[in-house]
């Protein structure tokens, strides 16, 4: 889907081009410049240079609306390589080295609407790194190394349309951190190693009401229990069926959003006389009834059965017992 739009978005670019053309291209340093009409450098291409640039190259007017830096060995984005740069609109720095960006690098680009940035090495997404990108469309983030997602991330980007993060090492986020992305209608997550403890859960209920969400290879990895689970359900006639949204629902309370499904593959069987909570710590109105989250497919291990072991104030603890 997102390459889809992303034809669409060249398709478009390549009709504005060709009319632009008209005027000379030329090479300057290592980049081809194309002038637009009033004699302003619009385009310049810089992909795949030899040698390859390793930052972000100084010599390039700072009238250009589209900068093409894609498959180039750049490490990182600092603020004052980039502020010149005011008219900026599409910014390709696809398969770089990008490991670390300034918090508010991008601030001077309020302009920019198309940020790829897709197959670089990026640890984590947060509100300093999309500081300032009030115009920002379209986001793209997939394959790099990304493990946090802070809540906070898209704040000052409430103009985001297509988001894609898939491909990175995203276990957790937070339920509230697409929520404010009103125009949002593609966020593309798949494959990524999803820990589905109750912690998800808000994500999972986010995802699970977005339109255009997608299900394919949106999997829990962890914890052990659950890993292969889908996030949704895959089968309408069958919602209760390996699916993190009715398990999380099920064993999961608006209460206990904290740290505390651990899944032990080693069954712990429960004494039979051992009462599941003590007095103070049985939350009240809630029954520590064993839950069981059952199949009607026939599974090789027949039912999946969980049972819910311990109840704090923290949090509650899940076995699912071997046989
Ligand atoms: C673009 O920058 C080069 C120097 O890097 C300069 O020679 C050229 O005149 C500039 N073009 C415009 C249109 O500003
Ligand atoms: C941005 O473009 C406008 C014309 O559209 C021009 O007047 C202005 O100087 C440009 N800004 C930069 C930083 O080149
Ligand atoms: C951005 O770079 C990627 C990787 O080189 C390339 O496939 C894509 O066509 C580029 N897109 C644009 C709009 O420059
Ligand atoms: C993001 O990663 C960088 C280094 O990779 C680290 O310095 C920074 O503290 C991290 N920020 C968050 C919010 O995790
Ligand atoms: C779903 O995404 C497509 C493009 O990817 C878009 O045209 C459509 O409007 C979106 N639908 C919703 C409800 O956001
Ligand atoms: C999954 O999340 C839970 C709760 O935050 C945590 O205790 C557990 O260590 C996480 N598992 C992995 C594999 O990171």
């Amino acid at each position: 889907m997102a390459c889809g739009s992303g034809m669409v978005m060249s398709a478009l670019f390549w009709s504005v081009t060709i009319v632009y053309l008209t005027h000379v291209g030329r090479v300057n340093g290592d980049c081809w410049l194309i002038e637009g009409e009033k004699g302003f450098v619009w385009l310049a291409i810089c992909s795949q240079n030899q040698p390859p640039f390793e930052a972000i190259p100084q010599h390039i007017n700072s009238t250009i609306v589209d900068l093409r830096l894609n498959e180039n060995k750049i490490k990182s984005i600092h603020y004052s390589a980039l502020s010149r740069f005011a008219n900026l609109t599409y910014l390709n720095l696809t398969k770089n080295e990008i490991s670390y960006i300034e918090d508010g690098a991008f601030s001077a680009q309020f302009n920019l609407q198309v940020l790829q940035m897709g197959f670089n090495k990026l640890r984590n997404l947060t509100e300093g790194i999309l500081r300032g990108l009030g115009k920002l469309q379209y986001l793209y983030l997939q394959a790099n190394l990304i493990e946090t997602v802070t809540p906070n991330a898209f704040w000052e980007c409430p103009n985001i349309e297509n988001i894609d993060l898939s491909l990175n090492r995203i276990q957790q986020l937070d339920g509230s951190t697409f929520t404010s992305l009103t125009k949002l209608t593609t966020c593309e997550l798949y494959t990524n190693p999803f820990n589905c403890s109750c912690e998800l859960l808000g994500f999972v209920k986010w995802l699970s009401v977005f339109p255009n969400r997608t299900n394919e290879r949106m999997v829990c990895d962890s914890p052990p229990g659950v890993s292969g689970y889908s996030l949704l359900s895959q089968n309408p006639n069958n919602p209760t069926y390996r699916n993190a949204l009715h398990m999380l629902t099920t064993v999961c309370t608006d209460d206990y959003v904290t740290p505390f499904i651990s899944i032990s593959i080693e069954s712990t069987t429960i004494p039979p006389d051992s009462t599941l909570c003590g007095m103070d710590e049985c939350p009240s109105g809630t029954e520590p009834d064993d839950i069981t989250v059952s199949t009607t497919e026939n599974e090789v291990q027949g039912k999946l059965k969980m049972e819910l072991k311990e109840i704090t104030k923290a949090g509650a603890t899940i076995t699912i017992p071997d046989s």
